[in-house]
């Protein structure tokens, strides 16, 4: 089976790194790749968020697989063309891709299918703002604001605060912008991203994992689109992955196939395990990054065969899958500024290692690797549990040199102590 997968990051790198493992797998490429990827498949640069670049390049290299990454494509409908060139594509229809593309069909899939998540409401009128805020956040006994962009921002259209200025210039700032604001209230818990490969009704969840949003340790700074994560959870009960299949994913699948626009692809689960039970935090129509750099690492079954099967519509039919004992934790190494304007175009000295995965990575013509994006390298370890994983995963990093780098030192830190609390299990 030859595999095209489309997109350019540390998540694609994982992807590739294990449909490699796939004995049925003989031939890879990628779209438009990185320095990294250029090492495990072929490379070609097309515009991946054209329908009819993506297909025709899936013709030229034989593919008999698609697999989509980032949600801009799927949210463009690039899934929707490779499948009607008679191809086999892994990501969901543009339609079915709105449960991350609008916040807004999301909440109204989840009403429907009576999923539990945040209250919420559009705000498109600054007129309108203030008078909303008040129904949020501390205003209304509640932790903190939460005002989200409500289409897609790579993760850095969220404000969560308790300081109302601060909510308020967010939301005001969007709006400005002309993008309509989302006020959600504030859920309380520990945060689980839980990945299903989804075929219609059928339901198939990864290892739950989760990620650290925040630029810096304590969570603390602006959000990102994660700078780290780690998988399993030692503080998750057995039970709960099964619970939150079948009162969340799977009533939303089902909901998705009664609106006429069947998901099949990567429904990722944001949650908080709150007192309640878990709710959603959002939806994403994805793997996530960087939570799959660590649960790919530990994925023992053929991914290959599982994405095709979902892709051709024979899910129900895979064996279980199987995982590799122990942890996986990921450290994501960002450049001088972000998730500001990034700083670009500094050489990155020591990534040639086991675990190191590449995001914001090109080759200089010099040869020389150097950085090219915001999140440059995702470093991977593993071990007998947390502790371990993280010894690796850091003892890597700290043998990579990017001038004004910086990465945080607490991932999987409070598990790993047993410090995560919990109310809702
Ligand atoms: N880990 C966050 C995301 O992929 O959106």
């Amino acid at each position: 089976m030859h595999v095209l997968v489309i997109g350019s990051g540390a998540r694609e790198h994982a992807l590739l790194l294990a449909l490699r493992r796939d004995p049925q797998v003989d031939g890879l490429s990628v779209a438009p790749g990185n320095a990294g990827t250029a090492a495990v498949a072929d490379q070609y640069d097309v515009d991946v968020t054209s329908g009819d670049a993506v297909t025709a390049l899936a013709q030229r290299v034989g593919a008999d697989l698609v697999v989509i990454g980032p949600e801009v494509p799927l949210v463009l409908g690039v899934a929707d063309a490779v499948r009607a060139a008679g191809i086999a594509c892994f990501g969901p229809t543009r339609d079915a891709a709105r449960i991350e593309g609008s916040k807004a069909f999301a909440k109204d899939v989840m009403t429907a299918a009576g999923v539990r998540t945040a209250g919420s409401e559009i705000v498109d009128n600054p007129a309108h703002l203030d008078a909303a805020l008040d129904r949020f956040g501390p205003a209304a006994g509640q932790r903190a604001w939460v005002v989200k962009d409500d289409g897609l921002a790579a993760g850095k259209g969220v404000v969560v605060s308790a300081d109302r200025d601060a909510a308020r210039a967010h939301a005001a700032g969007l709006l400005e912008a002309g993008h309509p604001v989302l006020l959600e209230s504030f859920l309380d818990g520990p945060e689980v991203s839980l990945f299903c490969v989804v075929d219609g009704e059928t339901v198939v969840p990864l290892l739950p994992a989760q990620d650290f949003k925040r630029v810096g340790d304590g969570d603390t700074g602006p959000n990102t689109g994660g700078m780290g994560a780690y998988t399993p959870l030692p503080w998750l009960s057995a039970g709960m992955t099964a619970r939150i299949v079948d009162e969340i994913v799977k009533p939303v699948a089902s909901e998705l196939v009664r609106r006429d626009c069947p998901f099949s692809g990567l429904l990722y689960a944001g949650l908080a395990i709150t007192a309640d039970g878990p709710a959603v935090v959002e939806f994403n129509c994805r793997f996530g990054d960087p939570e799959t750099q660590a649960v790919l690492a530990l994925l023992e079954s053929p991914l290959g065969q599982v994405l095709l099967a979902a892709a051709t519509g024979h899910l129900a039919g895979i064996a279980p899958l199987q995982w590799r004992d122990g942890s996986a934790v990921t450290v994501v190494l960002a450049a001088e500024n972000y998730p500001g304007r990034p700083r670009v175009g500094d050489v990155i000295a020591g990534a040639d290692r086991d675990g190191v995965l590449h995001a914001g990575t090109a080759r200089r013509d010099d040869g020389a690797l150097v950085s090219s994006g915001g999140r440059v390298l995702s470093v991977v370890g593993t071990g007998a549990d947390l502790a371990e994983a993280r010894r690796s995963a850091y003892a890597t990093i700290d043998g990579i040199r990017l001038p004004g780098g910086h990465f945080r030192r607490d991932i999987g830190q409070a598990a790993a102590d047993g410090a995560i609390g919990l109310g809702g299990q």
